[in-house]
């Protein structure tokens, strides 16, 4: 049954008319037109479609879209201000933390999630929570230095 739903995207409110039941990354993706949060397994497997839902990563690709009604989603596309990339976006281009870079805004978001939780986190709590998401090209040890170099920049207050 089709509702509406409203919710606010990236600092903009937003309302979809949608089966509640039917997958976030779907209605962001082709209701929305924000495609910049990709589609790799929709098991909850590789973290490719990883959004924050309230701060918290989650995988859009198994959360019904009813479960964001009233609440705060952010994506990959919500991550950049008045022209400047996020320091976690400008880290992983510095350290060259990608080579197709499918996986990139899915491993950008839950970085962004871990930085705003622990604004120091060490090597093996950035493993820890990283390991979720699978890198098919295995740029893992860049994208380690990466999330390292974003956390320096942020605690620098250089955000
Ligand atoms: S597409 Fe959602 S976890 Fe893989
Ligand atoms: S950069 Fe290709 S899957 Fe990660």
């Amino acid at each position: 049954m089709t509702e509406t739903i409203p919710f606010n995207l990236d600092g903009t409110a937003r309302e979809v008319r949608a089966d509640p039941a039917r997958d976030l990354l779907t209605v962001l993706r082709e209701d929305l037109e924000s495609t910049g949060t990709k589609y790799g397994c929709g098991e909850a497997q590789c973290g490719a479609c990883t959004v924050l839902v309230d701060g918290v990563a989650t995988r859009a690709c198994v959360t019904p879209v009813g479960v964001v009604l009233g609440r705060d989603v952010r994506t990959i596309e919500g991550l950049e201000r008045e022209g400047r990339l996020h320091p976690v976006q400008q880290a992983f281009l510095d350290e060259d933390a990608l080579q197709c870079g499918y996986c990139t805004p899915g491993m950008i978001m839950g970085a962004v999630a871990l930085l705003e939780r622990n604004t120091s986190p060490t090597r093996a709590e950035i493993v820890r929570a990283m390991n979720p998401h699978v890198c098919r090209c295995c740029a893992y040890p860049r994208i380690v230095a990466a999330i390292e170099s974003a956390a320096r920049v942020m605690k620098g207050g250089a955000v």
